[in-house]
């Protein structure tokens, strides 16, 4: 059994520009992945499966439609064998939530399968794979911070010092990603939104200096107007988190989850309890970041021969 363990992530800077003839938006983002984890384990089997638990997890697909077993059908194909395994996916990625939830369990699957079936298959092979299950899913590998451009799949490393302490408003029900990116469409073609993409220079330069309050300012989405037209309530949490001193906020990649940056990890506890007692989200959770992408966090071997090995 092999179980890996993998981040969520926020879009310190999400730029927007025109929808392509793939039907997907050219993206300039800058990614940083945050300590709340997914796990998903695998073990072999005669068939594929995947079962889901955890938060949100009536909101999934169980087998093979869930995109990690897309992943892992995906990654036996590629090395031409059956996709034989069991998946188990514990999730705490909130789902629909705007933090790469289903991209981080499909990164999971790749690399849980890869190292279950002892795969000879290098890093840039599997994020190939993986960058076309999802635009994201390059990412939830990759971890720590990266410039993704493309549909958000070609990763560049970014350079930046720090640690950040970030209060994450959850809230109640998903956004569906193209329903935002559809809204933001529309807004342009109504001139309600700047028609361009904006730079993610800011946020670069930002995050060179260290600096969580230049960082707090830099933030940007331009998913955000569009995100706040579907759902007009997270605006109060943006401006909660104004008055509660934070020194950023944003809504993160499509939303619905709001990202508020604090000054410190102390500033994030009062921050995170004060934005509690308002009634504005549903639940908050403290994260830091940046952290590691996808990795195998245990391996067990279960044997027939030996059933109290298995979980
Ligand atoms: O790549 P992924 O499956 O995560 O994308 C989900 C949806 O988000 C796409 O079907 C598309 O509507 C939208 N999207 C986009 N441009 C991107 C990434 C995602 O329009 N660069």
């Amino acid at each position: 059994m092999i179980s890996v363990r993998v981040p969520a992530k926020l879009n310190l800077h999400l730029g927007v520009g025109p929808r392509r003839e793939d039907g997907y938006h050219e993206l300039a983002t800058v990614y940083q992945a945050v300590a709340a984890y997914d796990e998903v384990r695998v073990e072999r089997s005669r068939r594929l499966s995947v079962a889901v638990h955890g938060e949100g997890a009536d909101a999934l697909p169980a087998g093979e439609e869930n995109l990690a077993g897309r992943a892992a059908r995906a990654l036996a194909e590629h090395l031409g064998r059956r996709p034989g395994v069991r998946i188990e996916l514990d999730k705490s990625i909130p789902v629909a939530a705007g933090l790469a939830g289903g991209s981080a369990d499909a990164a999971g699957a790749l690399l849980a399968c890869a190292s279950l079936w002892d795969a000879d298959i290098d890093g840039d092979e599997l994020a190939e794979i993986a960058a076309e299950l999802g635009s994201d899913v390059p990412f939830a590998l990759h971890g720590g911070m990266a410039l993704g451009t493309g549909r958000g799949e070609r990763l560049a490393p970014v350079l930046g010092r720090g640690r950040y302490h970030w209060v994450l408003a959850l809230a109640d029900g998903g956004l569906a990603t193209p329903s935002v990116y559809d809204e933001l469409d529309r807004r342009r073609a109504a001139g309600e939104a700047p028609a361009r993409a904006s730079s993610p220079d800011p946020v670069l330069v930002a995050l060179r200096s260290g600096d969580p309050a230049a960082l707090g300012a830099a933030l940007a989405n331009d998913l955000q107007s569009a995100a706040l037209a579907l759902r007009p309530g997270l605006r109060r949490v943006l401006d909660a988190g104004d008055e509660l001193g934070a020194v950023g906020g944003i809504v993160s990649g499509s939303g619905p989850t709001v990202a508020l940056l604090a000054r410190s990890r102390e500033a994030a506890v009062s921050l995170a309890a004060g934005l509690a007692g308002l009634d504005v989200c549903r639940t908050v959770r403290q994260v830091d970041g940046p952290v590691p992408g996808a990795r195998v966090a245990e391996t067990v071997a279960v044997s027939s021969r030996a059933p109290s090995a298995r979980r």
